[in-house]
């Protein structure tokens, strides 16, 4: 009697090699391919039924045309603007993400800059490091206490939400704007905040959404964060606004060319800079791994899991 052969596995394609826990949960299922680079990303989908790609990836009708049998996209975070939505679902190719896991983790980056910004670590730091450390002094390096402050977060999204929450913890007053807020309700707001936290996802509507205009109603001890996508302010701007010590400080883990960081802004004493680690913990990464995975191995099976990306 003839052996039936067992059912052909499915392939996922990998376009970073991510953590183990990726392929702890993908091995046993799947064909699992490695490819690291744009050139074998674009003949490795010839075959892919699924992808997980990061934030540097993206996923375009250049990509998509090359990928005949691709039915879903896992993207290693919670932000997916690295993906063109209209081409995925014109392809009918699904998507999901990896909210809730790092949210926390970014949320504690936004506290983390602003503490750091507000009270000049960096510059602290690099006294230190430089053995130029003298001994204490009562006016050396005065920073701002966050204490009794005004707090203004842009976006009310989970990490809006979470960092709103560690923003009360340390005694500062918080408020929101919304896609409800109107032009001049973000404009009363804005001349108020001594502290503006960025959170908003990256599409063409908030796209500098911190631009020349708006940062000129901040006040002088103004500290701006951003954790989103850098994108979302004018850099350009920013930079001068710095330079001319317009606001006070600023902390940012994001920038608008990224990974480019402009030496101009590099040469600022009143900036903090992270190289984009808000969901950089042991604990956010393998949630990612796992959502990010399991999300592309239950759409394979013809689920609907939670993380599915609505368009
Ligand atoms: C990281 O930036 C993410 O969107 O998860």
């Amino acid at each position: 009697m003839k052996r039936r052969e067992p059912p052909k596995k499915k392939t996922v394609v990998l376009a970073h090699r991510f953590l183990p826990e990726t392929w702890k949960i993908l091995k046993p299922r799947f064909k699992v391919i490695l490819a690291e680079t744009r050139s074998k990303l674009l003949k490795a989908v010839k075959d892919a039924d699924g992808l997980i790609t990061t934030i540097d990836h993206r996923v375009d009708e250049e990509l998509l045309s090359k990928a005949p049998s691709l039915k879903v996209v896992g993207n290693f975070a919670v932000g997916y603007n690295n993906i063109d939505l209209k081409a995925c679902k014109r392809r009918g190719v699904r998507v999901v993400n990896t909210p809730d896991v790092l949210t926390r983790a970014t949320a504690e980056v936004a506290l983390g800059l602003l503490i750091a910004a507000a009270r000049r670590f960096p510059e602290a730091e690099s006294l230190c490091r430089s053995g130029r450390f003298k001994g204490w002094e009562p006016d050396m390096l005065l920073g701002l206490q966050l204490k009794g402050k005004e707090a203004l977060i842009v976006g009310k999204g989970r990490i809006g939400l979470e960092t709103a929450f560690l923003f009360r913890a340390v005694g500062m007053r918080v408020g929101f704007i919304t896609r409800k807020s109107t032009e001049a309700d973000i404009r009363s707001k804005l001349k108020k905040a001594q502290v503006l936290s960025i959170h908003l996802p990256l599409s063409e509507k908030t796209h500098h959404w911190l631009n020349q205009k708006r940062m000129n109603l901040l006040r002088g001890d103004c500290i701006v964060i951003n954790t989103s996508r850098g994108p979302v302010i004018d850099e350009r701007a920013l930079i001068s606004h710095l330079k001319r010590q317009k606001i006070f400080a600023a902390g940012l883990d994001v920038f608008e060319f990224e990974p480019a960081i402009p030496a101009a802004l590099r040469g600022l004493k009143n900036v903090v800079l992270l190289p984009h680690l808000g969901s950089a913990t042991a604990e956010a990464r393998a949630g990612m791994a796992r959502l990010s995975a399991q999300g592309v191995a239950a759409i394979l099976s013809g689920q609907h899991p939670a993380n599915e990306v609505e368009f």
